[in-house]
């Protein structure tokens, strides 16, 4: 086993300067709102999202169906959960059969700012199904959150993202969000070659 360390970026978005993009889904798709019966699609949805990219060798629970649904019990019970940030992305085929394509949680954090602290929107987890990636769920899933945040009184949000993840960082980059903050996570890791390695 050796250490990987993998550069993470935090980013951050103020609303008060940030233009929201309206969260208009294409046709065919539909917002699916949060309820505790729907843990179980986040987890299969944030699944198939996740499970073949770089955040599956960050966070192994990524790339497992039971770690997924472990993320997602683990999110919903925090105490700053927030359902109104937390969204699933659904295609509709017909009346009873549908397939979702996208999944995101928010929670309610805190940030030191000078002499004070603040309130502050956490994303969680921006997953696209790779069959559905390029029709613009996205971004929509981000302001979706966004608009969920703003509606709850908050000024700003932050996300970490793992800095060679470039469509990600280019999706945030996009919609305003900044970078403020770079660390390092160290996973233990099969790899070839003795001695740390960094990604
Ligand atoms: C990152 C991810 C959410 C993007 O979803 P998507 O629905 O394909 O993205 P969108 O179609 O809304 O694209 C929005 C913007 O993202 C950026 N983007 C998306 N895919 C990109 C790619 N392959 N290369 C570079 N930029 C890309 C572009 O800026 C794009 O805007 P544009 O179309 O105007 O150029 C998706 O690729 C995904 O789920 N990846 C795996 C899970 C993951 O890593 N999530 C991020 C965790 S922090």
């Amino acid at each position: 086993m050796s250490l990987v360390y993998y550069k993470r970026f935090r980013m951050e978005l103020d609303f008060r300067t940030a233009r929201l993009p309206e969260p208009r889904l294409p046709d065919g798709y539909v917002w699916t709102p949060w309820r505790p019966d729907r843990l179980e699609r986040h987890a299969w949805t944030k699944y198939r999202s996740f499970n073949a990219e770089i955040d599956a060798h960050v966070f192994p629970s990524l790339s497992t169906h039971e770690g997924c649904l472990r993320l997602m019990s683990e999110i919903t019970r925090r105490e700053g959960f927030l359902p109104q940030a937390t969204w699933l992305i659904t295609q509709l085929h017909s009346d009873e059969n549908y397939e979702d394509a996208a999944t995101i949680q928010g929670l309610i954090g805190t940030v030191d700012r000078l002499f004070r602290s603040e309130s502050i929107g956490a994303i969680q987890n921006v997953g696209v199904a790779p069959e559905h990636r390029g029709l613009g769920l996205g971004r929509l899933l981000v302001a979706k959150a966004l608009w969920g945040f703003r509606e709850a009184g908050l000024r700003s949000t932050f996300l970490e993202v793992t800095a060679n993840n470039a469509p990600a960082v280019q999706l945030y980059r996009s919609l305003g969000f900044r970078l403020v903050k770079t660390s390092y996570k160290a996973v233990e890791q099969e790899v070839a070659g003795v001695g740390p390695m960094w990604r």
